[in-house]
C-alpha cells in the first residue's frame, strides 16, 4: 500500500531528523498505538531506542506475554519489563470513583515509568550517551478528546497525553499524531508487526481497572480477564474482529443477582458486553452481533466463569454513552 509506505518513510525521516544520535525511550502499554509508535522509532533509529513495559496487572489475558515475546521477536527492540502488579493493586485499594481510579492508575504509571526511565538514563549515561526523547503513541483523536488540539472539553482524564514531571525533561516524539486508528494499523502491518497485535482492539491505558465497576481487586481482575478472553475468542472465531471496533466486557462487581446453575441457587455477578462499531472512537454505534454468537459467548461465560451468572448486552450508541463504562 503506497500511502502507508509513504507515511512510514516520511515518519522515519522525521524521527531521524528529530532525534539525531541521541537515545530514545518508549513506554509500551500492550496496545496497538504504543507498539506501532515504538516499531516506527525502531525502524528509524534502531538500538538508540529502549522500550519500557510496565505490567500494571490490568491487562487482558495473554497481552503481557505478547509484548514480551511476539513484539520483541518482530522488531528486535530492546525491552525493559517492570512487574508493578502489587503496587497498582495496593494503590487502587478502596477506590471506586471512575476519575479517582483513572488518576491513581495514571499517577502510579508515571511514577513507575519515571523510575524505569531513570534507570535507562543511568545505564545510557555509563556509555556516555544521553536519553533525551520520549515516544508517545498519541493519535489524532486522543489530542482532540483531551482538549489538546481544538480546545474541546476534557471528557475523561486520558493519561497518555503529557504528564511527566519537570525534572525528567524529555522531548516528545509523536509519530502517530496525525493518524487515525485504521491508518495506525496499516502502518503496523507495513512494519511487519504480528497480525494479532495490529488488529487487536483498542484498549484503554487504565485497562481492566476501568472495566470493573466498583473496587479493583485481584479476584475481580481474574474473573473479568476470563470473561473477556472468552468474548474475544468467540468474536474472533466468528470472523468479527475487523467489523467490530472493540468490545469491552464490563464487570458489575457490586451488583449481584440470583441465578440457578446446576442444582443450586447462585448469587453471582453480571457482566455487560459492550460491542461497538466506530471509525475513530469519537462516536460509536452498538454492534449488531449475530444472536448465535452472543448466545455462545453467554453460555461459555456462565459455564466457565463460576462467579458470573448473567450476561447482558449494552445497546447504547456514543453519544450518549461513552464506549467504556468509566
Ligand atoms: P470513551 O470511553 O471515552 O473511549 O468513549 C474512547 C476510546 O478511548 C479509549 N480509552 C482510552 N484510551 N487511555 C487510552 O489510551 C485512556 O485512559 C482511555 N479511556 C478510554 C476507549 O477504549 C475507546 O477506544
Amino acid at each position: 500500500n503506497w500511502t502507508m509506505v509513504n507515511i512510514v518513510e516520511e515518519q522515519v525521516e522525521r524521527i531521524r531528523a528529530q532525534v539525531g544520535s541521541k537515545r530514545v525511550i518508549c513506554g509500551l502499554s500492550g496496545g496497538v498505538d504504543s507498539a506501532v509508535a515504538a516499531a516506527l522509532v525502531q525502524r528509524a533509529v534502531g538500538d538508540q531506542l529502549t522500550c519500557v513495559f510496565v505490567d500494571h496487572g490490568l491487562l487482558r489475558k495473554g497481552e503481557a506475554e505478547q509484548v514480551e515475546k511476539d513484539f520483541v521477536a518482530a522488531t528486535g527492540v530492546s525491552l525493559k519489563v517492570v512487574d508493578a502488579q502489587e503496587r497498582f493493586l495496593d494503590a487502587l485499594a478502596g477506590a471506586t470513583d471512575p476519575e479517582d481510579k483513572r488518576k491513581i492508575i495514571g499517577r502510579e504509571f508515571i511514577r513507575v515509568f519515571e523510575q524505569a526511565a531513570r534507570e535507562v538514563v543511568a545505564e545510557a549515561g555509563e556509555s556516555d550517551e544521553s536519553v533525551e526523547f520520549l515516544v508517545q503513541g498519541t493519535l489524532y483523536p486522543d489530542i482532540v478528546e483531551s482538549g489538546g488540539g481544538t480546545g474541546t472539553a476534557n471528557i475523561k482524564s486520558h493519561h497518555n497525553v503529557g504528564g511527566l514531571p519537570d525534572d525528567l525533561q524529555f522531548q516528545l516524539v509523536e509519530p502517530l499524531r496525525e493518524l487515525f486508528k485504521d491508518e495506525v494499523r496499516r502502518v503496523g502491518e507495513e512494519l511487519g508487526l504480528p497480525a494479532e497485535m495490529v488488529w487487536r482492539q483498542p484498549f484503554p491505558g487504565p485497562g481492566l481497572g476501568i472495566r470493573i465497576i466498583g473496587e479493583v481487586t485481584r479476584e475481580r481482575l481474574d474473573i473479568l480477564r476470563e470473561a473477556d478472553a472468552i468474548a474475544r475468542e468467540e468474536l474472533s472465531r466468528a470472523g468479527l474482529d475487523r467489523d467490530i471496533w472493540q468490545c469491552p466486557v464490563v464487570l458489575l462487581a457490586d451488583v449481584r443477582s440470583v441465578g440457578v446453575q446446576g442444582d443450586g441457587r447462585t448469587y453471582g455477578h453480571p457482566v455487560v458486553l459492550r460491542p461497538v462499531t466506530s471509525e475513530d472512537a469519537m462516536t460509536a454505534d452498538w454492534a449488531r452481533v449475530p444472536y448465535d454468537v452472543l448466545a455462545t459467548i453467554s453460555n461459555r461465560i456462565t459455564n466457565e466463569v463460576r462467579e458470573i451468572n448473567r450476561v447482558t448486552l449494552d445497546v447504547t450508541s456514543k453519544p450518549p454513552g461513552t464506549i467504556e463504562w468509566e
